[in-house]
């Protein structure tokens, strides 16, 4: 698929988005990239914010088999991934999938399934399989998590380690809407509730996620994104900064949004946009940090303030137009 072409129906599956959804335009662009970079999404909000709703509204624009998964605290790791089912009349056994089979997979509030519960869920995530009972299953392709949590509630809550964190591509965090927004959403949702159109199909997703993968990189824009990594590492205020895996995630992510803004190479500018919602859920604060009040965006602003700014890549005279 060319870069128009793609642009063009990515387009069309953020419009269909932003019909059930009212807010700033990047949380539906932020969607697109995780699922073009082959990633999960984490989205974080307080109740009432739409978090379900954007989820839904995503996996209603694609022509995906979905599932959804409300996490619970007695939610048991079969109940994710399935088990072993007894046939009584010929004595033997055959696996019934459970519903992380599908290929958008929606985990409404993970912080309140217990470690083992999100581990299995969290394992399909990084493997693309899972086991179940000594039995390895592939899992369907495309395959995407989209989680949900509330940053607020403690209480009979299980916060997802840094290690199953990093496994988020990214996290998107809601946040009040405008006045404007909000009143455009009370107009919309007095009536009937608006309805999303399926406009991308299984195949054309895999065309994407192929044409997002073969964006340009520059080995300037390499530096960059390294560089970044490292200076949020070598942050006092942090305990732990951004992995490897982060760094690669930010590639990979800034490689979308350029196929997203109709270019088959990427700019600075998408490493830049990029780099809070793939390090924000990764940075561990010292505790002094976290007394005084610890928000991991600032320190990547701070971050992308100091590390200096790459010159414009080269375009290859081919790619110019
Ligand atoms: N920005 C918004 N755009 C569209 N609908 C919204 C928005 N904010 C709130 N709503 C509406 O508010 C209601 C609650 O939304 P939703 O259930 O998605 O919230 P949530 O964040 O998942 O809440 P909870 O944490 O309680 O699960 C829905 O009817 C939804 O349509
Ligand atoms: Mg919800």
């Amino acid at each position: 698929m060319d870069s128009d072409r793609a642009a063009q129906l990515l387009r069309t599956i953020a419009a269909e988005i932003g019909k059930a959804y009212v807010g700033p335009p990047e949380v539906a662009r932020q969607l697109l990239v995780a699922l073009l970079a082959r990633g999960h999404v984490l989205i974080e909000g307080v109740p009432g914010i739409a978090k379900t709703t954007l989820a839904r509204a995503f996996a209603a624009a694609l022509e995906l088999r979905f599932s959804r998964l409300q996490f619970t605290a007695d939610l048991l790791p079969s109940d994710i991934v399935g088990t072993h089912v007894y046939n009584p009349k010929d004595g033997s056994f055959h696996l019934h999938e459970g519903p992380i089979f599908a290929q958008i997979v929606l985990g409404d509030e993970i912080n309140r399934a217990p470690a083992k519960t999100q581990s299995a869920m969290l394992e399909a995530m990084q493997e693309g399989q899972v086991t179940i009972e000594g039995t390895t299953r592939e899992l369907p392709r495309p395959f995407l998590v989209v989680a949900t949590q509330n940053p607020i509630e403690t209480e009979g809550t299980f916060p997802l380690p840094e290690a199953q964190l990093d496994r988020f591509l990214l996290r998107i965090d809601l946040t009040y809407p405008s006045l404007e927004d909000e009143v455009a959403m009370l107009a919309r949702y007095g009536g009937r509730p608006p309805r999303v159109e399926r406009c991308a199909s299984a195949a054309e997703v895999l065309e994407l996620q192929d044409a997002a993968g073969a964006v340009h990189v520059e080995p300037d824009l390499q530096v960059y994104v390294a560089a970044l990594a490292r200076r949020l590492r070598d942050d006092e205020s942090l305990l732990l900064g951004p992995s490897p895996r982060a760094a690669l995630n930010l590639l990979q992510a800034a490689k979308a949004l350029a196929l997203l803004s109709g270019r088959d190479y990427v700019l600075p500018e998408d490493v830049a946009a990029l780099a809070r919602p793939v390090f924000r859920h990764r940075l561990i604060p010292t505790p002094e940090t976290a007394a005084e009040g610890f928000r991991p965006d600032a320190l990547v602003e701070r971050a992308l303030a100091e590390v200096p700014h790459r010159p414009r890549p080269r375009v290859p005279a081919e790619r110019r137009g």
